[in-house]
């Protein structure tokens, strides 16, 4: 029998801004932020989390995931992290450009695999950072003849991460995609939650493949909590909230569940920013949906390509 497990997410750990719904004012220093990241590792390590989730573009966030391995020694961690992305934003609170730089090129993939390699031999999953079509990443040889190369060397898997309302496409180029005969993604990070439900169909198939299905953004970012900034959502929000009242949680744990019962993924990220929302998020695993109350949740789902241009318009903060 296949069982969700729930792994934690650095992108709004190792770096001061990122897309927050929140309001709440926190410390935005360097040394603020690494004790919160040991303090929600240690936390989500405690409640029997093992797999832990991050970027060179997560400012610090490979860094922390790092000395936090190394200081700890567990034998059963899997971490990920991925590669394509620069940070840029220096950690300069407010900064106004864009904070991470995309590069699909064999020099960058040289490059970061430097310094990721460290988490070895704990590493679990190498990915592409935002796999599209557009990048070209799937069509370079050399890029995926060197990903093969670090798989053999290495034992990891390689993966990739989407986004986007291509997501679907992307994972059947990638699936295709085939060095010395053998697949060389067997990993996949993708959005899916209430309001974008569109890869379902894949993700199913993926996983029917016995290859790993990690689902991120499984909270929209924040916006599964009542917003009155999206119109769009007010009648979904009311869904959330009496189902949540129905089973004595919070409308993190009814999303977390719905996508356990609906899809069954390998993980889901929480991207929790502190210890009360992990605890949150992490009650997901203590209660099952009805069918008619999964029923209810699958018709929240959205238009993508209106779910994907809300997206992109979320401000850093
Ligand atoms: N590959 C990629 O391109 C990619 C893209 C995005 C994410 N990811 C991965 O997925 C992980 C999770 O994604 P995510 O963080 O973007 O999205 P998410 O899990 O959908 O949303 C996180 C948001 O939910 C809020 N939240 C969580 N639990 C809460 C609770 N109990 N009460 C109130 N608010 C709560 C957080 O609040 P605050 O605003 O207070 O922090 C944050 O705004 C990331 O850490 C990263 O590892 C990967």
């Amino acid at each position: 029998m296949k069982i969700t497990k729930i792994g934690l997410g650095l992108a709004a750990l190792g770096r001061p801004d990122y897309i927050n719904i929140r309001t709440a004012n926190v410390n935005k220093s360097i040394a603020a932020f690494k004790e919160n990241a040991f303090t929600m590792l240690d936390h989500a390590y405690s409640l029997g989390l093992r797999y832990f989730d991050t970027a060179p573009s997560y400012g610090k966030g490979e860094e922390f995931l790092l000395e936090w391995k190394n200081q700890r020694k567990y034998k059963d961690l899997v971490l990920g992290t991925k590669w394509g992305y620069t940070y840029v934003a220096n950690w300069e609170v407010g900064y106004s450009g864009k904070h991470e730089i995309k590069e699909h090129s064999i020099s960058k993939l040289l490059e970061q695999w430097q310094v990721s390699k460290q988490l070895l031999p704990q590493l679990g999953i190498y990915q592409v950072h935002s796999t599209t079509l557009e990048s070209g990443i799937l069509d370079n040889t050399t890029v995926l003849e060197e990903l093969h190369t670090i798989k053999k060397e290495t034992g990891v898997a390689i993966g990739i991460s989407t986004s986007g309302a291509q997501q679907r496409s992307v994972i059947e180029k990638a699936l295709n995609v085939k060095v010395n005969g053998e697949d060389l993604f067997t990993s996949f990070q993708v959005t899916y939650n209430v309001f974008e439900q569109a890869t379902y169909p894949i993700l199913k198939q993926v996983l029917k493949e016995n290859k790993t299905v990690i689902v991120k953004e499984a909270l929209a970012n924040g916006r599964v909590f009542k917003n009155d900034t999206f119109t769009n959502y007010q009648d979904n929000y009311k869904t959330l909230e009496v189902l949540a009242n129905n089973y004595n949680v919070s409308v993190d744990a009814i999303a977390l569940r719905f996508i356990i019962d609906s899809l069954e993924p390998t993980y889901i990220l929480s991207g929790a920013s502190n210890t009360t929302q992990l605890d949150s998020n992490h009650k997901a695993l203590d209660f099952v949906l009805s069918k008619k109350d999964l029923g209810k949740l699958k018709e929240l789902k959205t238009n993508p390509s209106n779910y994907w241009e809300e997206r992109s318009a979320l401000e850093w903060n």
